[in-house]
């Protein structure tokens, strides 16, 4: 069989770019030299999938993208293995380490490690918004708490977290596609009933009360979310959001003093910040 190659001339993130792809099909995606290469099965290549990959480039920032794409056919080769070589393990907080599945586990290490392969969902490790939550994790897992994790994509919060000590997770998303491969990675990592996979929206969850929420999800979206964490947090618990930028923190700030929630941390990495939210009731921590 024969591929499609699509060239794009942009230093954004491959595993994030296949993640927010919504019409399936990409095979993979692999990094050089200030070029990101994507490749579908020649017969999986249409349209549809032309004007999701431009609609996702736009999203992500990319300007001029039909400029600066290239489209070529290419005949079966092994470009997996090109693909291959140009990912690497790479380590999050103080304990977790993620690698993809053909490359070996470090007998030197002795932490968490989860196998995540990029495939079409987003949480590959590689993007700042999981690696904060990650990190706040990291710091506000004291043992046995149930999470809910909102928008899990591959599910790697809801893995970590469990990893770190939470007793058990609901990981959601409303991306069908998404369940699918964090089902694929959950048992891979040989999690079993302790992590419940569930595709649905937030708005479609019963309030049962979680210690700790987490959501990375995008700004158009976490405004709406608000109102649910309010409702599916227990009294007391606590949330980490992330996904939003410095701009967008008098919205939500603003969206959760509405439902009585308010913030009470912030972290940063390179343009992105994540929020540590309280009920009000429970006073302030550190941090502003
Ligand atoms: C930025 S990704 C986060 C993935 C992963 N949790 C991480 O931190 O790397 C956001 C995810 O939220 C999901 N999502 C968007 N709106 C949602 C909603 N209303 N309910 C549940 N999930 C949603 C998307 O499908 C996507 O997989």
């Amino acid at each position: 069989m024969d591929f499609i190659e699509v060239v794009i001339q942009t230093n954004i993130d491959s595993g994030e770019l296949l993640g927010m792809l919504r019409s399936g099909g990409s095979l993979g995606a692999w990094e050089s030299d200030g070029f990101l290469h994507l490749f579908w099965p020649e017969d999986q290549w249409n349209p549809a999938a032309f004007a999701d990959l431009t609609q996702v480039l736009m999203q992500m920032g990319v300007e001029d993208r039909e400029n600066l794409l290239t489209i070529r056919s290419v005949p079966d080769q092994d470009w997996n293995a090109e693909w291959a070589k140009s990912l690497r393990p790479i380590r999050l907080g103080r304990h977790l380490r993620i690698r993809q599945s053909w490359h070996e586990p470090d007998p030197a290490f002795d932490g968490i490690e989860l196998v995540i392969d990029p495939k079409r969902a987003f949480g590959t490790g590689y993007h700042a918004t999981t690696q904060l939550v990650i990190e706040w994790l990291e710091d506000h897992i004291g043992g046995g708490e149930r999470i809910l994790d909102v928008g899990t994509g591959t599910g790697v919060l809801a893995m970590a977290a469990i990893r770190l000590g939470a007793a058990s997770a609901l990981a959601v998303d409303n991306d069908p596609v998404a369940i699918e491969c964090a089902w694929e990675y959950c048992s891979a990592n040989g999690f079993g009933p302790e992590l419940e996979l569930r595709a649905t929206s937030f708005e479609d969850l019963e309030a049962v009360g979680y210690d700790v929420v987490v959501a990375n999800l995008d700004i158009r979206t976490m405004p709406g979310f608000c109102p649910h964490l309010r409702r599916l947090l227990k009294p007391g618990g606590i949330a980490c959001l992330s996904g939003l930028q410095p701009q967008d923190f008098d919205e939500i700030s603003e969206a959760l003093a509405r439902v009585k929630l308010h913030i009470c941390g912030r972290t940063n990495r390179e343009e992105w910040i994540a929020l540590t939210i309280r009920d009000s009731k429970f006073g302030i921590e550190g941090g502003s």
